[in-house]
């Protein structure tokens, strides 16, 4: 329970200007972050969010977990210069491998990661005690999941799949389709064989493809979406240090590594808004942290 206790913020670090104006930072290997984006901005529209999304280097979940944590520290460097009050590590492949590690390089940060709400709501959601994971290779392969829903009840049986083809369908726009319906199925059945009732969509990414998902897994398994259950935990973090920010609609900052113009289009119509800020980031300036 450890982990999940730091996760409780019972301190709030010193910082030298944190206030409720102070935006939140969210980030991700690419676009799948926005899931999360998207509903904190719906839950707490007052507040200022700044995404950074490394297209440029996406996907992450099929790299070495020393430079997935490299590109963190860089991302993480870049975000601070706008001192947020809070960075919502927005992919799980980065979650995997821990907040300390950027808790330790930044000392004045407060992380929330994906993780660890999904695992509280499946594990207060599952009747057969039998809960699947899917996830990219690199998620998988830490055993995080399962590490941690064993500290919680020892009795819930996981069940971990890696997916490393769901990531690019995604970030082609390819979310609903035959070959993807064929590709998901492959995935999912022998978790389905297996007798879960509940599965954790283990990446940002894939609630873009919940219903195609759904499809294949039908109602009786509960799917478990971070980018639902991230949001509370978010609000209940600002509530607790006076830190919401009840002011009027923000636009949201959108940054990128790489932005393709036709990708703004394709943003636009899955946040169902057109007051977004797209910016660019040369990815150069990253690696000077
Ligand atoms: N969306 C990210 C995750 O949650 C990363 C996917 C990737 O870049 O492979 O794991």
């Amino acid at each position: 329970m450890k982990h999940l206790e730091k996760q409780s913020f019972s301190i709030l670090k010193q910082s030298k200007s944190l206030d409720k104006k102070s935006p939140i930072g969210i980030f991700d290997s690419g676009i799948g972050g926005l899931t999360v984006a998207k509903k904190l901005h719906m839950l707490l529209p007052g507040e200022k969010i700044i995404y950074f999304g490394d297209t440029a280097r996406v996907p992450y979940g099929t790299k070495s977990k020393e430079t997935i944590g490299l590109y963190a520290i860089q991302i993480t460097g870049f975000l601070a210069r706008f001192n947020p009050k809070l960075i919502i590590i927005a992919c799980h492949s980065v979650s995997s491998l821990g907040t300390h590690f950027l808790e330790k390089k930044f000392k004045n940060l407060h992380f929330i990661d994906v993780i660890n709400p999904s695992i509280e709501v499946a594990v207060r959601t599952t009747k057969n005690k039998k809960v699947g994971i899917i996830g990219t290779p690199a998620t998988i392969s830490s055993n995080r999941y399962p590490q941690l829903i064993r500290k919680i009840d020892r009795s819930i049986k996981v069940y971990q799949q890696p997916c490393p083809l769901l990531v690019p369908l995604v970030e082609e726009g390819w979310t609903d389709n035959d070959v993807t319906k064929k590709i998901i199925e492959h995935y999912i059945e022998p978790l389905i064989r297996a007798g879960i009732d509940t599965l954790i969509l283990g990446c940002t990414h894939y609630p873009l493809l919940k219903r195609a998902i759904r499809k294949v897994t039908g109602n009786s398994v509960q799917l478990i979406d971070a980018s639902d259950v991230t949001g509370m935990k978010v609000k209940n973090f600002l509530a607790q240090f006076a830190l919401l920010n009840n002011g009027g609609l923000k636009k949201p900052v959108l940054y990128f590594s790489d932005l393709p113009e036709n990708r703004k289009d394709v943003m636009r119509r899955f946040w169902k808004s057109k007051n977004l800020i797209f910016k660019k980031v040369n990815i150069d300036l990253l690696s000077v942290f």
